[in-house]
């Protein structure tokens, strides 16, 4: 008999004694929600009403006709309130808090997009909200330290380990052993110890159910493919549990960073560098050296460099049901250009993940074919990042003229 909370053999609750009874009040809370059609329905209104729900399906018709292969669809998430498919999980888990009656909310952010949208709910449902965020991350990514501080919430910087996401979660579980009774810890994806990828992945399911929906409904078929990026894995198990039992193909793209042989990525299930182990309350795929240190990550999009993956990837890669990929930074760059110029749409870095890898295989699938590409996010965020990369000089000199005003204030 399977055992709870784990997929083959990844997943499970590696916990403190200590958090035990607040992880068992969670698990008992989702199974009751889950078991009421009531819960679903105020999520479903609630999103519809403050979010943008249902997130439209895009045909991309320009890109289509650019790669002459199969036709082009776009889930379009970067359409949430807060600009990713990150506030999906949150109001969720919000309304889950106010059932529990807790009044106190913390949560980990790398790129900061899941601590923008946790502190937006927050303010939303009157919870007193603190984020833990890497200093390293709250360096690249000040734009969202500033909005989650305007929301209200107390952003805290990180100083340990690498000093990015892994280390915020762990951070961000210390502060939950010491105020359980009072808090709850709304982890951002579909990774950490049970029911968090169980929970979240039900949480975002609305993408893939939607998505199913609206592909019937414009191409009359189901599509060929489908392909999300990952990094713990949330938009992509909401768009692939959709298509779970279908003949669809479901392709799971990872940060390639700086190439594989590099060593400078986050690849966990597409490439052969990491390995399984314990570690932040669950067993999955860590990169780790030889002695269960976790390794350093990188990726042009900070929202992908994380050191895990969740337990339901790492299960259904090894199933063969999820096919795993990677794309470098610099192909990310010049997929988001070209999506720019064909589309007009501004997909973020994480998600031109996706777009890589769906680009690569357009071609080879015939035009009575379709796909789906999930655009977790929108690229705004990214700009400081996009702009280096890209190396334009008017935005540099913009910033250089702020600097001197601001030095000259
Ligand atoms: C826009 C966007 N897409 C994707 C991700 C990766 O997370 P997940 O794999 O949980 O979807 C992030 C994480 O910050 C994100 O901001």
């Amino acid at each position: 008999m399977a055992k709870t909370g784990y997929y083959g053999e990844y997943g499970g609750a590696f916990l403190p004694e200590i958090l035990i009874p607040t992880f068992k009040e969670l698990e008992q809370e989702f199974a009751r929600i889950k078991s009421d059609p009531g819960f679903w329905k105020e999520y479903v209104h609630t999103m519809s009403t403050y979010s943008c729900r249902p997130t439209p399906l895009t045909y991309a018709e320009n890109l289509t006709k650019h790669f002459a292969g199969a036709q082009i669809y776009i889930k379009r998430e970067d359409l949430n309130h807060t600009g990713a498919h990150k506030a999906n999980n949150v109001i969720a888990q919000g309304l889950l808090v106010k059932k529990m009656g807790k009044r106190r909310v913390i949560a980990e952010t790398g790129a900061g997009q899941h601590g923008v949208a946790t502190a937006t709910m927050a303010a939303k449902y009157g919870f007193e909200c603190t984020i833990y965020m890497g200093e390293v991350d709250v360096l690249r990514q000040r734009p969202n330290v500033f909005w989650m501080e305007q929301l209200g919430a107390k952003v805290v910087a990180v100083k340990d380990g690498s000093r990015t996401l892994k280390d915020a979660m762990n951070a961000a579980f210390r502060d939950w052993a010491a105020n359980m009774d009072s808090t709850h810890y709304v982890l951002g994806t579909a990774s950490g110890p049970h029911p968090f990828p169980e929970m979240v992945s039900y949480f975002q399911s609305i993408i893939g159910q939607e998505a199913r929906e609206q592909i019937l409904k414009y191409a009359g078929k189901l599509p060929a493919r489908v392909f999300a990026c990952v990094g713990g894995g949330s938009n992509a198990m909401g768009l692939f549990g959709g298509f779970m039992d279908d003949p669809v193909e479901l392709v799971g793209v990872e940060a390639g960073g700086k190439g594989l042989e590099s060593g400078l990525h986050a690849a966990r299930l597409a490439s052969d560098q990491a390995t399984v182990g314990v570690a932040q309350g669950y067993k999955t795929y860590f990169l780790q050296d030889d002695d269960g240190q976790m390794r350093e990550t990188h990726s042009v999009s900070a929202g992908l460099d994380y050191v895990g993956v969740s337990p339901i990837l790492a299960h259904l890669s090894e199933t063969g049901r999820v096919r795993f990929a990677a794309a470098t930074d610099t192909e990310v760059v010049e997929a988001l250009k070209l999506c720019m110029r064909k589309e007009g749409l501004i997909p973020a870095l994480e998600s031109a993940h996706a777009f890589v890898q769906a680009f690569k295989e357009a071609s080879e699938l015939s035009r009575d074919e379709c796909i789906i590409i999930n655009q977790s996010g929108r690229g705004d965020k990214d700009i400081f990042t996009v702009a280096d990369a890209i190396g334009d000089p008017q935005w540099e000199k913009f910033i250089c003229n702020k600097a001197e005003e601001y030095k000259n204030a």
